[in-house]
């Protein structure tokens, strides 16, 4: 009896490093053969493991562009890009995690006043946990409703990519507000995120009044935000409004080595529409499903914010400039002044570029009612 367990035993382990060889070999991402997958069938009865069918990879549903590869001089072009050529046309993908309820339903979604959709990526959880705790915490304020939703990609493959994963669904368990595709979460692909978030907001809440579309590293102050749209007199979400960091008579930049390097490949035009800075801007319900309908007649540009002012001018809208906006940073008077002091973010709805250490501490001075800022240090001097 004993020695049987002990051979038994031996098996296993061999089984197990066989396993591990083989899985390391092929990271479950291509073509596992039929020999691992009757190794982990046994060791799965052994060891109550999920199914094979879970490790393989969703089919991808979309296929490369081959013409792309014919586009006169393709193969000088960077890497991202050629892969941005070959996907382009690509805008559906399986979706991982989702809120359906989000916005109570799509015939409540009325009742949300403010939806935050932030761009994250999965590794930021850092990020993610300072914003549900200041700035992007829901609540009620003055009288209407502030939500969050986190829109997210996958990054890296095989065991990494699943341990990512993981941890998105861990956090989405808790809060309930990640929205993740099964698509590589990359700077390129930023547009098709937005895309595919405006398509899940037509479905599931249809009619949210506001929205900011906005990083995971800026500081928002949401409750000037709610009292910003408020003002708006005649405007309920149902009228257009695009507002934020306005950027006007600028075109592709066709340096190589930059980060928004757009060769005439992917847009021979030399000049992009008026668009806001993509590090956060605030818009209508109403413009939002506008936005949406327009892009299903405009290929896909890499960069999301000029693409999102492609749509506006294909549908006749016009984005403004709103001060207290500022994707490019604060402007501080002096050098002897700390460009932390919280006067300078009481005024302001949105500054790019924060650590979340300093989002938590900003947070908590703006509120604090003995805070007493003078006109002296207004940012909205006149
Ligand atoms: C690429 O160009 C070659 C030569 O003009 C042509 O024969 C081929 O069909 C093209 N391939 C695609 C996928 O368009
Ligand atoms: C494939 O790429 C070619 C060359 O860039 C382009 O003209 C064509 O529209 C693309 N096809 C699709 C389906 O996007
Ligand atoms: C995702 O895209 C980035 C940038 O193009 C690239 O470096 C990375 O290898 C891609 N990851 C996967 C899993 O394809
Ligand atoms: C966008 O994501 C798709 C799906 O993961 C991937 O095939 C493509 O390479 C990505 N595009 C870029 C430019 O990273
Ligand atoms: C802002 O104004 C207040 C009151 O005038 C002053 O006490 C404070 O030092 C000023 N802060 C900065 C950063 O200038």
């Amino acid at each position: 009896m004993r020695r049987k367990n002990l051979q038994m035993i031996a098996l296993l382990l061999t089984g197990v490093v066989c396993l591990v060889i083989i899985m390391n070999k092929n990271d479950f991402e291509h073509d596992v053969t039929l020999k691992s997958k009757d190794v982990y069938e046994m060791l799965r009865q052994q060891n109550n493991l999920p199914s094979f069918e879970t490790f393989q990879p969703l089919s991808s549903h979309c296929h490369r562009n081959m013409s792309a590869y014919n586009v006169t001089g393709f193969s000088t072009l960077p890497n991202h890009i050629q892969d941005f050529l070959l996907y382009r046309h690509c805008r559906s993908f399986p979706m991982l995690l989702d809120v359906p309820n989000k916005c109570g339903g799509p015939q409540n979604s009325a009742d949300v006043f403010l939806l935050l959709v932030i761009k994250s990526s999965p590794e930021n959880y850092d990020r993610r946990e300072v914003l549900r705790k200041t700035w992007a915490k829901e609540r009620l304020h003055k009288g209407v409703w502030i939500r969050r939703i986190f829109i997210t990609g996958t990054s890296k493959t095989g065991f990494e990519k699943r341990r990512l994963n993981k941890l998105l669904k861990l956090e989405n368990s808790e809060n309930q507000d990640i929205l993740q595709w099964d698509f590589n979460d990359s700077f390129f692909n930023l547009t098709l995120k937005q895309i595919l978030f405006l398509e899940w907001m037509e479905r599931w809440c249809p009619h949210v009044r506001f929205l900011l579309s906005g990083d995971d590293d800026i500081f928002a102050n949401t409750f000037n935000m709610v009292e910003y749209v408020q003002g708006q007199k005649g405007n309920d979400g149902s009228k257009h409004l695009f507002t934020g960091h306005l950027i006007q008579n600028v075109g592709p930049i066709r340096q190589r080595s930059s980060k928004y390097f757009v060769p005439v490949q992917v847009q021979e035009s030399e000049s992009y529409p008026p668009y806001c800075g993509g590090g956060g801007f605030l818009l209508s319900g109403f413009t939002a499903k506008t936005i949406y309908k327009m892009s299903h007649s405009i290929a896909l540009l890499p960069i999301d914010d000029v693409y999102m002012g492609m749509c506006l001018e294909k549908a006749g809208l016009k984005p403004t400039s709103h001060f207290g906006v500022r994707t490019a940073g604060l402007h501080v008077p002096s050098e002897n002044v700390d460009k932390f002091h919280p006067c300078f973010y009481r005024e302001i709805i949105l500054v790019h570029r924060f650590l979340p250490h300093m989002i938590f501490v900003m947070w908590n001075e703006i509120q604090n009612p003995h805070l007493q800022c003078g006109r002296t240090n207004s940012t909205f001097k006149n």
